[in-house]
């Protein structure tokens, strides 16, 4: 069901303590109401976007945009939205009706020319891919020189890396969607190894030094997504950032 967004202006301020736990109440939402969760989520993240780029008149693709409320926060920033997902089950969760200016395609092979976009946006479809590091380089292809990709996933250490099967997954994919399965008496919807992948925190890091050293992408800001600034530095220490940075955040400019 669609509801009123939250006024982006009316949010703790990003970076703060009071926002990371503002999100942290708000995680539980997900399954109980989450319409509020995610109108939440999408004003919260809309607003961390337009810190690196205001986004006004920009056109704006979202990769596994899902049901629509990332697309009402980011129009309501003033971008011309385009969405794309793989599942047109997802564009219609919820209740919702199927997004206008919505594409059907994957990540992995995206149907757009070179540059055809200003920013490039994805959050949490990253882990969903069999092929990160692919994904990846198909945002920065379609992203104009001088345009923005931000890329944010949930990596798999995590304490909610297996998703609905955490915190089994610790003890491996399989045996979490299994032990799942015999409790639930239903397949997991994100099921190791078909639909969520073992994705890193020092995977994505590589990728982008990798990029970056070939002139292909600037670092403009890797970052924990819902830490505060003082906890930023959790992603430069190897082994524990891939327990606690949750979800990392990279913010990329493709050179002019
Ligand atoms: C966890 S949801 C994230 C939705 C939304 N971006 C968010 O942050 O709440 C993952 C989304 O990725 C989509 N997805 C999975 N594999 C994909 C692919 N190869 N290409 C595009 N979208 C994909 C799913 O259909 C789903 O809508």
């Amino acid at each position: 069901m669609s509801r009123p967004l939250p006024d982006p202006a009316a949010l703790p301020p990003l970076g703060s303590v009071a926002r990371s736990a503002m999100l942290l109440r708000a995680f539980p939402l997900e399954q109980t109401d989450p319409a509020a969760f995610y109108s939440l989520l999408a004003a919260d993240s809309v607003r961390q976007v337009a810190h690196y780029q205001p986004l006004a008149g920009l056109t704006l693709l979202d990769v596994g945009g899902g049901p629509g409320y990332f697309a009402d926060a980011f129009r309501a920033a003033g971008a011309r939205y385009v969405g794309l997902d793989a599942d047109v089950g997802e564009l219609s969760l919820h209740g919702r009706s199927v997004a206008r200016d919505t594409v059907l395609g994957s990540g992995l092979q995206l149907p757009f020319r070179d540059g055809a976009l200003d920013v490039c946006y994805s959050s949490n479809v990253l882990e969903h891919v069999p092929q990160p590091e692919r994904m990846a380089d198909e945002m920065v292809r379609v992203t104009a020189k001088g345009g923005l990709v931000f890329l944010s996933y949930n990596n798999w250490l995590a304490p909610n890396g297996g998703h609905e099967t955490a915190p089994w997954h610790y003890l491996g994919g399989r045996y979490a969607a299994d032990r799942y399965a015999s409790r639930q008496g239903k397949r997991p919807k994100n099921e190791y190894g078909t639909s969520l992948f073992r994705t890193s925190v020092a995977q994505m890091l590589r990728w982008t030094r990798d990029r970056q050293r070939a002139g292909v992408v600037q670092v403009v800001d890797v970052r924990p997504r819902y830490h505060p600034d003082w906890a930023r530095w959790v992603v430069a220490v190897p082994g524990l950032r891939e327990v606690v940075t949750w979800n990392l955040a990279l913010v990329l400019r493709v050179p002019l």
